[in-house]
């Protein structure tokens, strides 16, 4: 078991992710700290506090960074809707734990002998948390970030939304010097949720959890801009990693973030070794995807 933290946006993958995460033995989730992204600030602890609340779970919430350390903020309602959940209201959920993340995520980090970070939004209040006690990067067990490409972006040619929301955080966290696995849009991209998927995440169904969880799942369009039959699972990909390595296959890269101009937030991964540089990060490359909606439906229908 493993203790660890999720700093997120939600955010309606980002939903299934906390409670994928909440209903997983294999992960002790200690805290959650927000971060804008997605929508502004306001929404996504909001949304953090109410999912949290609806699992019955007891994790403070935390709230961060309104933006990012530099450059403008930007938020993705075409896909999240307004509020972040798809129109999905959800009961209010307990108020947020005094303080702010980066010292959460510090206090945490000296409390505990190890302690897995998961970055499934914008990695400032991450970056911020390891920027102000950099000894405290000695206690991370791992780093597992949703982020990043290989390719083509889906908010800019170049660049994945939560690398391109504060890429220099990024950076700093590739080089921490601590382990670090990215769940890239490539990853992500073979997660689609169909509507075959979501009905049999309902027939497992009648709880409330796994009933929002459909429902925010059910109201996001498909990205047919992209290709794609579907939308991708995003956030929940790197819970999954954590839960059932065997879903994946992996490969070690170096990457580098582009911090500037038209490429701003792209993540320039070596995948066939070409820059000579050490390895930096693990690629998640391929997902067994019913393998992986199997495992959501099976631990979304042991939530309350
Ligand atoms: C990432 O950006 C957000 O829209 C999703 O929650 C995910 O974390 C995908 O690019
Ligand atoms: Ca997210």
């Amino acid at each position: 078991r493993r203790v660890c933290l999720i700093d997120t946006d939600p955010g309606t993958d980002d939903a299934v992710a906390l409670w994928l995460a909440l209903a997983s033995p294999e992960i002790d989730l200690r805290l959650v700290t927000v971060a804008g992204g997605n929508v502004g600030l306001g929404h996504t602890l909001r949304n953090a506090r109410a999912i949290v609340g609806l699992s019955g779970r007891d994790v403070p919430v935390v709230a961060g960074a309104e933006g990012p350390l530099l450059g403008a903020f930007r938020s993705e309602t075409q896909v999240h809707g307004a509020d972040g959940l798809a129109g999905v209201a959800l009961p209010e959920g307990p108020p947020p734990a005094p303080g702010i993340a980066a010292d959460a995520i510090r206090a945490l980090l000296r409390a505990e002998a190890r302690v897995t970070l998961i970055g499934i939004g914008p990695a400032t209040n991450l970056a911020l948390a390891l920027a102000t006690e950099p000894a405290l990067a000695a206690k991370v067990e791992e780093i597992v970030l949703m982020t990043g490409a290989w390719a083509e972006g889906n908010i800019t040619p170049s660049a994945e939304f939560n690398a391109w929301s504060d890429p220099e955080s990024l950076a700093m966290l590739l080089g921490s010097g601590r382990p670090v696995t990215l769940a890239t849009l490539e990853l992500t991209g073979q997660a689609l949720v169909t509507p075959d998927r979501i009905a049999a995440l309902r027939a497992a169904g009648g709880r409330r959890c796994l009933d929002a969880a459909a429902r925010i799942m059910g109201g996001v369009p498909p990205s047919r801009r992209f290709g794609h039959r579907g939308h991708p699972l995003h956030d929940p990909c790197a819970i999954a990693w954590l839960l059932a390595p065997q879903l994946f296959t992996t490969r070690e890269v170096h990457v580098h973030v582009e911090c500037a101009g038209v490429a701003r937030g792209r993540t320039v991964v070596d995948r066939w070794d070409r820059s000579g540089q050490a390895p930096n990060a693990r690629l998640l490359e391929t997902l067994d995807a019913d393998g992986f909606f199997a495992l959501l439906t099976e631990r979304l229908a042991a939530l309350p």
